[in-house]
C-alpha cells in the first residue's frame, strides 16, 4: 500500500505551547471527516494513502496549531478548520502547497543506507516526485 502523504498536526498537545487547543481539535475533526469524506483513506487509490497523526508536539511551538505535512516535510501555521480544507484540497491532493502559511519546510533527506536503495522503507516517494515541490 503505498502512502502518498503523512498529515502530523499538534492539534492537542499536552502543554499546548502553540495555540489553542480549541481550534486544534477542532481542525483535527475537520481533518478527520474531509481525508474520509474524499476517500483518501482508501488503501486501494491510485496516488496512494493518506495517513493522519494527532501529534502530541512537533517541537516548532510557535504559530499553531502546526500541520506537518510529508513527504515535503512541509510545515503550516495558524492551522484552522478552514485552512484544513485548502491545505487538503491543494497541496495534498493537487499538489500545490499553500505558500502563504508555510512556517518553514524541513525537506525529506535519506539516511545513507536509505540512499542507496532504490525507495525509502516507508514506501513513500521522494519529495517532489509527484508534486513538483
Ligand atoms: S505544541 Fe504545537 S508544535 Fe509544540
Amino acid at each position: 500500500m503505498p502512502i502518498a502523504h503523512h498529515l502530523l498536526l499538534c492539534a492537542t498537545p499536552t502543554k499546548a505551547l502553540c495555540g489553542d487547543p480549541a481550534l486544534g481539535a477542532a481542525s483535527w475533526e475537520r481533518l478527520k471527516t474531509l481525508i474520509r469524506s474524499l476517500g483518501l483513506e482508501d488503501p486501494d487509490r491510485p496516488a496512494g494513502v493518506v495517513l493522519r497523526t494527532k501529534a502530541d508536539c512537533l517541537r516548532v511551538c510557535q504559530n499553531g496549531p502546526v500541520l506537518m505535512i510529508w513527504p515535503e516535510g512541509i510545515l503550516y501555521g495558524g492551522v484552522t478548520p478552514e485552512r484544513v480544507e485548502r491545505i487538503v484540497h491543494e497541496h495534498v491532493i493537487g499538489g500545490r502547497p499553500v505558500q502563504e502559511w508555510i512556517l518553514r519546510r524541513t525537506p525529506f533527506v535519506a539516511c545513507e543506507d536509505e540512499a542507496a536503495a532504490s525507495e525509502p522503507e516507508t514506501g513513500m516517494a521522494h519529495p517532489g516526485a509527484k508534486n513538483g515541490v
